[in-house]
């Protein structure tokens, strides 16, 4: 193990997201924040990659050379595949994109069945995962699987354009790849060349406690995280503490001392930054609904909010099940949204209030997953991520999901996260820095269980509908 060095510097973190890339510039003893940046990345579920290190230049522009360390946490499962040269042979596939689903099933056939495949990977696989968009390079980009020489996730290849040389990862963000033994704690480099068709390199595993390489300026990389593991490590989370957070996705996600293989494929057992495990339910559908609905309304996420308070709990009759880009959880890669119970007499702050109830029974229904997989007495709930600063979803996330939920102050956790990595690898020690908790608010309702009951209504009853969409 490293000596412990002495840390008095800054440590820059960076969240490489599906949107974004944001920078925070940390003091690496208290972990307060000194300054920051951001840069916008195209749209889409497939990118140029060469977008992220345009966007990681930008956001850290003036950041980078004050710091320490720096450690790069990102978006997870995108499938980085390079040739010969290490350019990329066809864009990244990212993790919501469903174009790979019936890829995904015959994997998990190929491995021996849900429970053998939650068994060897920890996670029963969906599209999501980079082993199933490997294989669907290989299906229908023959030409570029052959010349595909390394995979790498998105972090790692934002990691390695600081660093050059060779590239490195760890076994959070490795846990999602569908090529990664939990059990063993090492890759499957025979999963990973059978999902391609010929054998591939794949990034050293870096553990947070080391400095994984050096910039050609003499700043030090820790070996970076998934966005998922590094939200974990920014808020320190202890047995029992749920997190839920709202972004492009919505997770719910624990942190266990225990590997999960759950076999129905509800959750999926990641490693963490740490030693442990995250246990997490997924949805594909978060942010987004709300965006619709204010662009279907005409006003912005402030006045949605007002418009839905000012409507009863059940927005009077009408359900949305918002699987509208299909869904990961419950796995239903060709669904689109469900309206029920619109009528002549539906306004708009119904429509708005449907929204905000939909989002938070379907994270509730993450919750109730990871709740009964990890058989862990649920203990806090803590809401993060952009939408947690919605008055309406403050409001309605309590009664939604039953229990007293806290907030934390507005914050780029997952860029936090990645700071105190970079500060972890720096020390050296055991044990990452200790770092305040943010200030945070409870807030708490009466229960509403007739919304999620409808919910559950509308989602059972439209189970076994799954209609295709056009995949490229
Ligand atoms: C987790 C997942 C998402 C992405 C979003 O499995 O796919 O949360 O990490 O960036």
């Amino acid at each position: 193990m490293a000596a412990a060095r002495n840390q008095t510097g800054l440590v820059l973190g960076v969240d490489s997201s599906t949107q974004s890339t944001k920078a925070l510039l940390v003091d690496a003893a208290t972990g307060q924040i000194v300054a920051q940046g951001s840069a916008r990345h195209p749209g889409g579920t497939s990118v140029d990659p060469l977008a992220w290190l345009d966007a990681f230049d930008r956001a850290t522009d003036g950041l980078l050379d004050r710091a320490d360390a720096v450690s790069v946490g990102g978006q997870q499962h995108g499938m980085v595949a390079l040739d010969a040269d290490d350019l990329p042979v066809h864009d990244a596939i990212l993790w919501n994109d469903t174009r790979s689903s019936a890829e995904a099933v015959d994997l998990v056939r190929e491995l021996g069945g849900p429970d053998a495949c939650a068994e060897a990977v920890g996670s029963v696989l969906v599209a999501s995962f980079t082993a199933t968009k490997l294989r669907w390079l290989r299906n229908h980009q023959p030409e570029a699987a052959a010349r595909t020489r390394r995979v790498l996730l998105p972090h790692d290849f934002v990691s390695r354009h600081l660093a050059g040389g060779e590239p490195f990862t760890d076994r959070g963000d490795a846990s999602g790849t569908g090529y990664f033994s939990t059990a063993d704690d090492a890759w499957r480099p025979d999963l990973a060349e059978s999902a391609l068709g010929h054998p591939v390199e794949l990034p050293r595993i870096v553990p947070s406690t080391q400095v994984a390489a050096m910039t050609a300026n003499g700043t030090a990389l820790a070996a970076g995280t998934g966005d998922n593991m590094a939200a974990a490590l920014a808020l320190d989370l202890g047995p029992g503490d749920i997190v839920v957070s709202i972004g492009t996705s919505g997770v719910a996600s624990t942190v266990s001392p225990y590997r999960i293989a759950d076999g129905t494929g509800t959750v999926t057992g990641f490693a963490d930054a740490r030693k442990g495990f995250l246990p997490m339910a997924t949805t594909m559908n978060a942010a987004r609904i709300l965006d619709l609905q204010a662009r279907l309304l005409a006003v912005d996420h402030e006045e949605l909010g007002r418009l839905a308070l000012a409507a009863p709990p059940g927005a009077n009759g009408l359900t949305l099940l918002p699987y509208y880009d299909g869904e990961r959880t419950p796995n239903r890669p060709g669904a689109s949204g469900t309206w029920a119970g619109l009528t002549s007499s539906t306004s708009r702050e119904d429509l708005a209030r449907a929204a905000f109830e939909a989002l938070l029974c379907s994270l509730a229904d993450a919750v109730d997953h990871l709740v009964a997989c990890t058989g862990v007495p649920p203990g806090r709930i803590l809401m993060v991520g952009g939408a947690a600063g919605n008055a309406a979803v403050r409001a309605l996330a309590p009664a939604i999901l039953g229990s007293p939920v806290t907030v934390p102050a507005p914050g780029e956790y997952v860029a936090l996260g990645a700071a105190r990595q970079a500060a972890w690898a720096l020390a050296g020690t055991p044990e990452p820095p200790a770092w305040d908790a943010a200030a945070a608010e409870t807030h708490d309702a009466p229960p509403t269980p007739l919304v999620r009951e409808a919910y559950a209504q509308l989602r059972d009853r439209t189970s076994d509908w799954t209609p295709t969409k056009g995949s490229s």
